[in-house]
């Protein structure tokens, strides 16, 4: 499997803090926010990523991972150009995707748990078209939100409801494969102008969705509170012993 880690986006609800810099390059507790989607792929076992750029300081993003060696990976990088939505940057990832499956980490999304080797096996070799990892939260309407059957099965997202229908939402972790890409050329933007992962994820349901619930610890960290909150929960890992040291990066 390949790997694609999205780095993206303008980060308003970040201002200040991100009116001169990169989302990504913030501090959580130890390290860069971006190192905590790529640790996450690197979990699966995937060694060749892409990660796709956009917004400010991008030089500074490609400085930090350089060409991924320090976390054992192979990095390549792609520019998004404004932020036209998950789905167009996923739709970027063509060319380097191939004829592979391939995971999808948005790179504000805080993992802290168990390995995913074995559910991206999983994916790989199983006969849904698509996937993604569900999470139960307090606040649901900040996220896409999961529709479920009474047996429990997933019918439909929906992004960002009022009025959600559950506290189930579905993480920034995607596993797709190149199919995916006939499906983003025929989306169309979403009222806030973005082509919408949760519209992507529609087109496999019902039936066709592989989802698991993650059993770790997860947060966004893409506002001032989320972002806090994945620093406690660094932090709470880190002391635990169940963190490794943040990899540094060799001298040029
Ligand atoms: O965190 C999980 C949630 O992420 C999901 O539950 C939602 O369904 C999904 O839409 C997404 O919601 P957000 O509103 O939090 O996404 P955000 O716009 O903050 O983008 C998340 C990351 O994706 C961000 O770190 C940068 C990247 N991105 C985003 C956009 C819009 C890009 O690379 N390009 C883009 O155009």
């Amino acid at each position: 499997m390949k790997g694609l880690v999205l780095a993206g986006g303008t980060a308003t609800r970040l201002f200040p803090l991100t009116i001169v810099t990169n989302k990504h390059l913030l501090p959580i507790y130890d390290r860069p926010m971006i190192y905590y989607p790529i640790a996450t792929l690197a979990s699966m076992g995937i060694r060749e990523v892409m990660v796709i750029v956009g917004g400010k300081s991008v030089g500074d993003v490609v400085e930090l991972l350089a060409d991924g060696e320090h976390f054992g990976l192979d990095l390549t990088y792609r520019y998004q150009r404004g932020a036209m939505g998950i789905a167009h940057a996923i739709g970027l990832a063509r060319d380097f995707v191939g004829d592979d499956a391939f995971c999808c980490v948005l790179g504000d999304n805080v993992l802290l748990g168990p390995p995913l080797a074995e559910t991206a096996r999983e994916f790989e070799a199983g006969p849904c078209g698509a996937g993604t990892l569900l999470y139960e939260v307090a606040d649901p309407q900040r996220f896409g939100v999961a529709e479920l059957d009474v047996a429990g099965n997933v019918v439909n997202f929906e992004e960002k409801p009022a009025q959600p229908k559950s506290n189930l939402i579905p993480i920034g972790v995607y596993f797709l494969r190149p199919s995916a890409f006939a499906i983003v050329d025929q989306l169309v933007p979403s009222g806030r102008g973005e082509l919408e992962i949760t519209d992507l994820l529609n087109h496999y349901l019902p039936g066709n969705l592989f989802a698991r619930r993650f059993e770790g610890l997860w947060t966004d960290a893409g506002t001032v509170t989320s972002l806090i909150r994945a620093a406690e929960l660094s932090e709470q890992e880190s002391r635990a012993g169940r963190m490794t040291a943040p990899p540094t990066r060799p001298k040029a």
